[in-house]
């Protein structure tokens, strides 16, 4: 693996999710590997879990970490050929080739603008420094992908969910603020990837993007969706036709512990942050069908197994 912007990076799935639980049962077993290397996160974005979970990550495997707000940087100008006289201060060409001067591996997070679809799907952020930088690349949430969520939310419904081919729901739920695409979007992709279809629901008007429902289903009624359902993946995405607004805070799309006892005994599954009560209610996170901590654990190995194999590739 050289970078890991989406699943098409991963070669071969089952083995990376080997990898994530080698890394769980001996989490320090590989020091020595990262050992003298550098890797740079730059979050362009507000983050907890991924921030903490890449940096022990990369710690466990004996790297050093620099974690910089961009905040703090000057303002990235990404298109070629402009006239650079406006705010936009440094181009990603000298940006990328200087941080490549001191990092093995970059690692970056960069939101949508939610304000021109089209714009946003074009990834720029990402994709630039995938043109210009002679380091590996990983994805730490782009405007369109979230894969390293979906890589933990694969091993934790494999350590979770026993059954050879459970019934997957992928549920909208409604949130007060417009939110990015990308999780619900890495989770279709990984699970086709995986093998998986899933059952996706949500209100008319909140389609995803086409291309990531290859393979996957469509149930606009939550209540048969979540029928004999054995994992209950639960998100907010805001549409892609009125882009960037808020079209439907239905609180009937909460999630509730009543919902749940009419599933498969679901697992449920959310990447967090979640806002209690208005995405799930208290008594479904706080039941025993809940598995977001285990899901934020995972986190931390999963992302090792991609540090890991970056590493060993680039050795
Ligand atoms: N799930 C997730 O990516 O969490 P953070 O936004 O806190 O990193």
């Amino acid at each position: 693996m050289n970078n890991f912007y989406s699943v098409q990076d991963v070669s071969n799935l089952d083995e990376l999710i080997i990898t994530a639980q080698a890394m769980k049962a001996h989490p320090l077993k590989h020091q020595a590997l990262g050992n003298g290397k550098l890797i740079v996160l730059l979050f362009f974005n507000p983050s907890l879990r991924t921030k903490l979970s890449t940096q022990k990550a990369a710690m466990n495997l004996g790297m050093q970490v620099i974690s910089m707000d961009m905040k703090d940087s000057w303002a990235w100008e990404f298109e070629d050929g402009v006239t650079m006289n406006k705010d936009k201060a440094e181009h990603i060409k000298e940006a990328a080739n200087v941080i490549c001067s001191y990092a093995d591996i970059i690692a970056i997070r960069s939101f949508p603008s939610l304000k021109d679809k089209k714009e946003d799907y074009r990834d720029q952020v990402i994709r630039s420094f995938i043109k210009y930088s002679t380091k590996p690349i990983i994805n730490l949430e782009s405007a369109i992908r979230h894969p390293l969520q979906s890589f933990a939310d694969l091993l934790t419904m494999r350590e979770h969910c026993k059954i050879e081919k459970p019934k997957i729901v992928l549920s909208w739920a409604p949130h007060p603020k417009a939110l990015p695409q990308a999780v619900s979007n890495s989770f279709l992709e990984w699970m086709h990837a995986a093998g998986h279809q899933v059952t996706v629901t949500y209100p008319q008007g909140y389609e995803l993007d086409e291309s990531f429902m290859q393979g996957h289903q469509v149930e606009y009624d939550q209540e048969k969706a979540f029928a004999e359902a054995d994992i209950i993946y639960v998100k907010n995405w805001s549409p892609l036709s009125n882009y960037g607004q808020v079209v439907s805070q239905d609180a009937n799309w909460m999630i509730t512990a009543d919902k749940l006892s009419r599933t498969n005994n679901a697992k449920l599954l959310h990447c967090l942050p979640v806002r209690r009560n208005v995405v799930i209610a208290d008594d479904a996170i706080d039941s025993d069908h809940s598995a977001i901590y285990q899901l934020a654990e995972n986190r931390l190995y999963t992302a090792q197994a991609v540090i890991y194999n970056i590493l060993k590739a680039n050795a």
